[in-house]
Protein backbone atom coordinates (compact mmCIF):
# COMPACT_ATOMS: atom_id res chain seq x y z
CA UNK A 1 0.00 0.00 0.00
CA UNK A 2 1.18 3.44 -0.73
CA UNK A 3 2.40 5.91 2.10
CA UNK A 4 0.21 7.24 4.32
CA UNK A 5 -2.42 7.53 6.94
CA UNK A 6 -3.65 6.24 9.61
CA UNK A 7 -5.94 3.29 9.81
CA UNK A 8 -6.99 1.21 12.79
CA UNK A 9 -5.95 -2.13 13.80
CA UNK A 10 -8.53 -4.44 14.30
CA UNK A 11 -7.81 -7.64 16.50
CA UNK A 12 -9.30 -11.06 14.75
CA UNK A 13 -10.50 -13.36 16.89
CA UNK A 14 -9.62 -17.52 16.26
CA UNK A 15 -12.62 -17.64 14.63
CA UNK A 16 -12.39 -14.99 12.07
CA UNK A 17 -8.18 -15.74 11.28
CA UNK A 18 -10.42 -19.28 10.01
CA UNK A 19 -12.20 -17.73 7.93
CA UNK A 20 -9.22 -15.26 6.63
CA UNK A 21 -7.16 -18.87 6.42
CA UNK A 22 -9.74 -19.58 3.69
CA UNK A 23 -9.24 -16.59 1.98
CA UNK A 24 -5.69 -16.67 2.22
CA UNK A 25 -6.54 -20.72 0.66
CA UNK A 26 -8.72 -19.64 -2.26
CA UNK A 27 -6.47 -16.86 -2.98
CA UNK A 28 -3.52 -19.05 -2.88
CA UNK A 29 -5.26 -21.19 -5.59
CA UNK A 30 -6.42 -18.61 -7.70
CA UNK A 31 -2.63 -17.54 -8.14
CA UNK A 32 -1.61 -20.75 -8.64
CA UNK A 33 -4.02 -21.52 -11.67
CA UNK A 34 -2.62 -17.99 -12.88
CA UNK A 35 0.85 -19.01 -12.36
CA UNK A 36 0.59 -22.37 -13.96
CA UNK A 37 0.10 -20.13 -17.06
CA UNK A 38 3.00 -18.28 -17.07
CA UNK A 39 4.57 -18.89 -20.39
CA UNK A 40 6.45 -16.61 -23.27
CA UNK A 41 3.66 -15.28 -25.41
CA UNK A 42 0.67 -15.70 -22.79
CA UNK A 43 -0.37 -12.37 -22.05
CA UNK A 44 -1.04 -10.57 -18.49
CA UNK A 45 -5.04 -9.92 -19.32
CA UNK A 46 -4.92 -14.06 -19.91
CA UNK A 47 -3.49 -14.34 -15.98
CA UNK A 48 -6.29 -12.50 -14.55
CA UNK A 49 -8.73 -14.02 -16.56
CA UNK A 50 -7.52 -17.71 -14.85
CA UNK A 51 -7.35 -16.04 -11.55
CA UNK A 52 -11.00 -14.78 -12.10
CA UNK A 53 -12.16 -18.34 -13.31
CA UNK A 54 -11.26 -19.63 -9.89
CA UNK A 55 -13.10 -16.67 -7.97
CA UNK A 56 -16.27 -17.78 -9.89
CA UNK A 57 -15.84 -21.68 -9.25
CA UNK A 58 -16.15 -20.26 -5.33
CA UNK A 59 -18.16 -17.29 -5.66
CA UNK A 60 -15.74 -14.80 -4.38
CA UNK A 61 -14.54 -11.77 -5.93
CA UNK A 62 -11.18 -9.70 -5.48
CA UNK A 63 -10.76 -6.42 -3.32
CA UNK A 64 -8.62 -4.95 -5.66
CA UNK A 65 -11.22 -4.23 -8.59
CA UNK A 66 -12.64 -1.38 -8.74
CA UNK A 67 -10.48 -0.27 -5.52
CA UNK A 68 -10.16 3.65 -4.88
CA UNK A 69 -7.07 5.60 -7.16
CA UNK A 70 -6.65 8.22 -9.73
CA UNK A 71 -9.47 5.42 -11.23
CA UNK A 72 -10.97 2.11 -9.75
CA UNK A 73 -8.86 -0.32 -10.20
CA UNK A 74 -9.87 -2.16 -13.56
CA UNK A 75 -8.75 -5.65 -13.08
CA UNK A 76 -8.86 -8.32 -10.08
CA UNK A 77 -5.16 -9.24 -9.80
CA UNK A 78 -1.73 -6.61 -10.81
CA UNK A 79 0.74 -7.93 -13.28
CA UNK A 80 4.02 -5.80 -12.63
CA UNK A 81 6.58 -6.97 -15.38
CA UNK A 82 10.59 -6.36 -14.95
CA UNK A 83 11.04 -2.41 -13.61
CA UNK A 84 7.36 -2.23 -12.74
CA UNK A 85 7.61 -3.11 -8.99
CA UNK A 86 3.65 -3.04 -8.00
CA UNK A 87 -0.02 -2.55 -9.14
CA UNK A 88 0.85 -3.23 -13.15
CA UNK A 89 -2.43 -3.39 -14.87
CA UNK A 90 -3.09 -6.30 -16.57
CA UNK A 91 -3.95 -6.28 -20.68
CA UNK A 92 -2.43 -7.50 -23.79
CA UNK A 93 1.21 -7.20 -22.94
CA UNK A 94 2.70 -10.61 -24.11
CA UNK A 95 5.42 -12.18 -21.89
CA UNK A 96 8.65 -12.74 -23.12
CA UNK A 97 11.27 -15.27 -22.34
CA UNK A 98 13.74 -13.79 -19.48
CA UNK A 99 11.13 -11.45 -17.88
CA UNK A 100 10.29 -11.48 -14.32
CA UNK A 101 6.35 -10.94 -13.53
CA UNK A 102 4.58 -10.63 -10.19
CA UNK A 103 1.23 -11.41 -9.55
CA UNK A 104 -0.50 -9.68 -6.44
CA UNK A 105 -4.00 -10.98 -5.99
CA UNK A 106 -6.40 -10.67 -3.25
CA UNK A 107 -9.56 -12.64 -2.40
CA UNK A 108 -12.90 -11.69 -0.19
CA UNK A 109 -14.45 -14.84 1.62
CA UNK A 110 -17.13 -14.18 3.91
CA UNK A 111 -16.32 -10.53 4.34
CA UNK A 112 -12.25 -11.10 4.76
CA UNK A 113 -9.30 -10.20 2.64
CA UNK A 114 -6.67 -12.33 2.01
CA UNK A 115 -3.76 -10.60 0.27
CA UNK A 116 -0.57 -12.42 -1.42
CA UNK A 117 1.75 -11.84 -4.27
CA UNK A 118 4.81 -13.70 -5.61
CA UNK A 119 7.41 -13.18 -8.94
CA UNK A 120 8.17 -15.48 -10.99
CA UNK A 121 10.73 -15.96 -13.91
CA UNK A 122 9.46 -16.43 -17.38
CA UNK A 123 10.96 -19.30 -19.31
CA UNK A 124 15.10 -19.09 -18.82
CA UNK A 125 15.90 -15.95 -16.78
CA UNK A 126 19.38 -15.21 -15.70
CA UNK A 127 21.45 -14.98 -12.76
CA UNK A 128 21.25 -11.87 -11.54
CA UNK A 129 16.96 -12.02 -11.98
CA UNK A 130 17.14 -15.26 -10.24
CA UNK A 131 19.18 -13.90 -7.51
CA UNK A 132 16.40 -10.96 -6.92
CA UNK A 133 13.52 -13.67 -6.87
CA UNK A 134 15.60 -15.72 -3.67
CA UNK A 135 16.43 -11.86 -2.01
CA UNK A 136 13.14 -10.87 -1.92
CA UNK A 137 11.27 -14.09 -1.16
CA UNK A 138 13.73 -14.61 2.11
CA UNK A 139 12.80 -10.91 2.54
CA UNK A 140 9.74 -12.23 2.85
CA UNK A 141 10.41 -15.04 5.35
CA UNK A 142 12.52 -12.86 7.74
CA UNK A 143 9.91 -10.54 7.81
CA UNK A 144 7.53 -13.60 8.99
CA UNK A 145 9.83 -14.87 11.57
CA UNK A 146 9.44 -11.31 13.14
CA UNK A 147 5.87 -11.73 13.24
CA UNK A 148 5.63 -12.11 16.97
CA UNK A 149 4.05 -10.63 20.27
CA UNK A 150 5.83 -7.70 21.29
CA UNK A 151 8.31 -7.38 18.27
CA UNK A 152 7.55 -4.33 16.87
CA UNK A 153 6.95 -3.06 13.04
CA UNK A 154 10.38 -1.36 12.96
CA UNK A 155 11.69 -4.79 14.31
CA UNK A 156 10.28 -5.81 11.16
CA UNK A 157 11.33 -3.16 8.35
CA UNK A 158 14.80 -3.31 10.04
CA UNK A 159 15.02 -6.87 9.37
CA UNK A 160 13.89 -6.72 5.77
CA UNK A 161 16.06 -3.17 5.31
CA UNK A 162 19.58 -5.05 6.56
CA UNK A 163 19.15 -8.62 4.67
CA UNK A 164 18.21 -6.83 1.29
CA UNK A 165 20.67 -3.73 1.22
CA UNK A 166 23.03 -6.43 2.80
CA UNK A 167 22.60 -8.13 -0.81
CA UNK A 168 23.31 -5.21 -2.57
CA UNK A 169 19.43 -4.41 -3.51
CA UNK A 170 16.94 -1.84 -1.97
CA UNK A 171 13.77 -1.04 -0.36
CA UNK A 172 10.96 0.68 -1.95
CA UNK A 173 10.06 4.04 0.80
CA UNK A 174 7.03 4.62 -0.96
CA UNK A 175 4.90 1.23 -0.31
CA UNK A 176 4.45 -0.71 2.85
CA UNK A 177 2.63 -3.57 4.28
CA UNK A 178 -0.60 -3.40 6.01
CA UNK A 179 -2.44 -4.66 8.29
CA UNK A 180 -5.91 -6.68 6.63
CA UNK A 181 -8.91 -8.26 7.38
CA UNK A 182 -12.22 -6.69 6.60
CA UNK A 183 -11.26 -4.12 4.70
CA UNK A 184 -7.95 -4.40 2.54
CA UNK A 185 -5.86 -1.61 3.71
CA UNK A 186 -6.08 -1.99 7.89
CA UNK A 187 -3.79 -0.62 10.37
CA UNK A 188 -0.76 -1.08 11.10
CA UNK A 189 1.61 0.39 8.29
CA UNK A 190 4.67 -2.15 8.26
CA UNK A 191 7.81 -0.77 5.76
CA UNK A 192 10.15 -2.43 4.47
CA UNK A 193 12.72 -0.37 6.43
CA UNK A 194 13.02 1.11 9.68
CA UNK A 195 14.45 1.18 13.82
CA UNK A 196 15.08 -1.71 16.03
CA UNK A 197 11.81 -1.22 18.60
CA UNK A 198 10.54 1.67 16.94
CA UNK A 199 6.39 1.72 15.49
CA UNK A 200 3.99 -0.10 16.47
CA UNK A 201 3.95 -3.02 18.72
CA UNK A 202 2.99 -6.47 17.61
CA UNK A 203 0.00 -8.30 19.38
CA UNK A 204 -1.29 -11.89 19.22
CA UNK A 205 -5.08 -11.47 16.85
CA UNK A 206 -2.78 -8.81 14.34
CA UNK A 207 -2.81 -9.75 10.71
CA UNK A 208 -0.50 -8.22 8.64
CA UNK A 209 -0.04 -8.55 4.84
CA UNK A 210 4.13 -8.47 4.73
CA UNK A 211 5.36 -7.32 1.44
CA UNK A 212 9.20 -7.24 0.64
CA UNK A 213 9.30 -4.87 -2.42
CA UNK A 214 13.03 -4.81 -4.13
CA UNK A 215 14.51 -2.76 -6.18
CA UNK A 216 17.98 -3.96 -8.08
CA UNK A 217 19.08 0.00 -8.72
CA UNK A 218 18.13 2.37 -6.36
CA UNK A 219 14.84 2.94 -3.67
CA UNK A 220 13.26 5.10 -6.09
CA UNK A 221 9.90 4.52 -8.21
CA UNK A 222 8.00 6.69 -11.08
CA UNK A 223 4.17 5.93 -11.44
CA UNK A 224 4.11 5.16 -15.27
CA UNK A 225 1.46 6.92 -17.99
CA UNK A 226 -1.63 4.52 -16.64
CA UNK A 227 -1.90 6.19 -13.19
CA UNK A 228 -1.65 2.87 -11.57
CA UNK A 229 1.47 0.77 -12.63
CA UNK A 230 4.56 1.86 -10.03
CA UNK A 231 8.25 1.07 -11.74
CA UNK A 232 12.00 1.41 -10.93
CA UNK A 233 12.51 5.12 -11.83
CA UNK A 234 16.15 3.89 -12.91
CA UNK A 235 14.43 0.97 -15.38
CA UNK A 236 16.22 -1.79 -12.95
CA UNK A 237 14.63 -4.74 -12.17
CA UNK A 238 12.01 -5.04 -9.66
CA UNK A 239 10.41 -8.22 -7.41
CA UNK A 240 7.80 -8.37 -5.13
CA UNK A 241 6.06 -11.16 -2.33
CA UNK A 242 3.52 -10.67 -0.35
CA UNK A 243 1.90 -13.39 2.56
CA UNK A 244 -0.87 -12.47 4.76
CA UNK A 245 0.09 -13.50 8.31
CA UNK A 246 -1.21 -13.75 11.37
CA UNK A 247 0.44 -13.34 14.85
CA UNK A 248 -0.51 -16.60 17.15
CA UNK A 249 0.58 -17.83 20.17
CA UNK A 250 1.63 -20.58 18.79
CA UNK A 251 3.99 -18.28 16.43
CA UNK A 252 3.66 -16.71 13.00
CA UNK A 253 0.29 -18.01 10.70
CA UNK A 254 0.68 -17.98 7.23
CA UNK A 255 -2.73 -17.35 5.96
CA UNK A 256 -2.58 -17.33 2.35
CA UNK A 257 -1.15 -20.79 1.79
CA UNK A 258 -2.23 -23.87 -0.72
CA UNK A 259 -0.81 -26.31 1.68
CA UNK A 260 -2.42 -28.57 4.86
CA UNK A 261 -5.23 -25.56 5.91
N1 LIG B 1 -2.28 -5.89 -2.68
C1 LIG B 1 -1.74 -4.64 -2.95
C2 LIG B 1 -1.54 -3.85 -1.71
O1 LIG B 1 -1.22 -4.40 -0.75
C3 LIG B 1 -2.23 -3.93 -4.15
C4 LIG B 1 -3.63 -3.53 -4.21
S1 LIG B 1 -3.73 -2.29 -5.35
C5 LIG B 1 -5.24 -2.38 -6.04
O2 LIG B 1 -1.64 -2.67 -1.60
F1 LIG B 1 -5.58 -1.24 -6.42
F2 LIG B 1 -5.19 -3.22 -7.01
F3 LIG B 1 -6.11 -2.82 -5.20
CO1 LIG C 1 -0.86 -5.89 0.19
Amino acid sequence: MMISWERSINIKSQQEIEIMREAGRINAEALSAAVSLIAPGVTTAELNAAFEAVHQRYGVYSPFKNYPGPYPYPASICTSVNDELVHGIPGDRQLVEGDLVSIDCGTVYQGFVGDMAVTVGVGQINPQSERLIKVTEQALKIAIEKMVPDNTTGDIGHAVQSYVEGQGFHVTRMYTGHGVGRAMHEGPQVPNYGKPGRGIRLREGMTIALEPMVLVGTPDTVVKADQWTVASADGSLTAHFEHTVAITANGPLILTQMGEN
